[in-house]
């Protein structure tokens, strides 16, 4: 008998990721990475978009220009709304052949300037006990296209709202009758046409969640999160409150900040000592512009204002000085 000889198999998997960030604005730059963990030369990646056809069949559609990210990096340095979606991909190889099966799913987010339908979410909020009814409708004030609840999470990929157990569709708005922790997703309007609007992150959860807004906060508003109980008497239950993993206040019924800026961005949780713990939400915080556009108004009505002044100065001189150049001609004239 021989010694023994330990032989490992290894099946390269392809690990895709954004960056810098994930959810972006129109304009904002982004690049998807894929990798293949612990072999890095060699490989040639292909891109694809997961779509969702009428059947309901997954569908993987290889990126028409996807030979511009062959080498692991697709960049694209302005998102437009089309670029919203959900990503995968695969790497291969020649020498030796392999080729890995499809990397996890990455999803894109492009919002809009002002999206044309909003989705309201009902509690107006972002997390959500369990066995509780949760409605999430879209509005849209100019009618201009019929809206379907979409949503992805991380148990059932990519789903109608309505395709959860005890969900159901009625027009353009979706209710959950009895929540479970695997609702926890991405939601959003989607469109015939596939034009995709107004993601919110929706988080189920037992016991004890954080009372937070489905929407930004924007900046030199008061934000105010509360701690919640499930099957509670208590009104002033007090907790601990968090910002990315640390305690900023403890033992209080509510957290308040009174003027947010935008260094209050982060994972914010809640935690009561028998009751347990929330989970985190990301709040996000908007800049406001509506200031910087008002002084932009008011520069350019001052310059308007001043125009014809400045108009019937610069002819007066122009006059004036043509009149002056003939007196001084006269005055040569006369010299002479
Ligand atoms: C959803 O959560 C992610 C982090 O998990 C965050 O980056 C993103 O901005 C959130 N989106 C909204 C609309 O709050």
């Amino acid at each position: 008998r021989s010694d023994e000889v330990t032989l490992t198999v290894s099946d390269p998997r392809a690990a895709l990721s954004g960056s810098p960030q994930t959810w972006l604005t129109e304009g904002d730059p982004v690049t998807l990475i894929c990798e293949v963990k612990g072999s890095s030369t060699g490989w040639t990646f292909r891109w694809f978009t997961l779509t969702l056809s009428s059947d309901y069949r997954y569908h993987y559609d290889l990126l028409s220009d996807s030979s511009r990210g062959a080498g692991g990096n697709y960049t694209v340095t302005s998102a437009a709304l089309k670029h919203t979606g959900v990503y995968v991909c695969t790497a291969e190889r020649e020498e030796p052949v392999y080729y890995t099966q499809y990397s996890n799913a990455q999803l894109i987010w492009v919002t809009g300037v002002s999206p044309p339908v909003s989705l309201i979410v009902s509690p107006s909020r972002t997390q959500h006990f369990t066995s509780v009814s949760l409605s999430l409708s879209c509005e849209d004030q100019s009618n201009s296209a019929e809206w379907t609840v979409r949503r992805y999470t991380d148990r059932w990929g990519l789903e109608d709202c309505s395709s959860s157990v005890s969900g159901s569709q009625t027009g353009s708005s979706c209710t959950i009758r009895d929540t479970r922790t695997e609702d926890t997703g991405v939601y959003w309007c989607q469109s015939e046409s596939g034009e995709k609007h107004h993601p919110v992150n929706i988080t189920v959860h037992f016991g004890v969640i954080l009372e937070s807004s489905v929407h930004p906060v924007t900046e030199g508003e008061t934000l105010t999160l509360r701690c919640l109980y499930k099957n509670t008497t208590s009104p002033n239950l007090r907790a601990d409150f968090y910002k990315d993993g640390s305690l900023i206040q403890s033992q209080t019924t509510e957290m308040i900040i009174s003027t947010v800026s935008k260094s209050h961005e982060g994972f914010y949780s809640c935690k009561h000592p028998e009751r347990g713990e929330s989970p985190k939400s990301w709040i996000s915080v908007t800049v406001s512009h509506s200031g910087s556009q008002i002084s932009v108004l008011h520069t350019l009505s001052s310059v308007l204002a001043v125009c014809p002044y400045l108009l019937v100065t610069v002819v007066l001189i122009f006059k004036c000085c043509r009149m002056r150049g003939k007196y001084l001609l006269y005055l040569f004239r006369l010299i002479e």
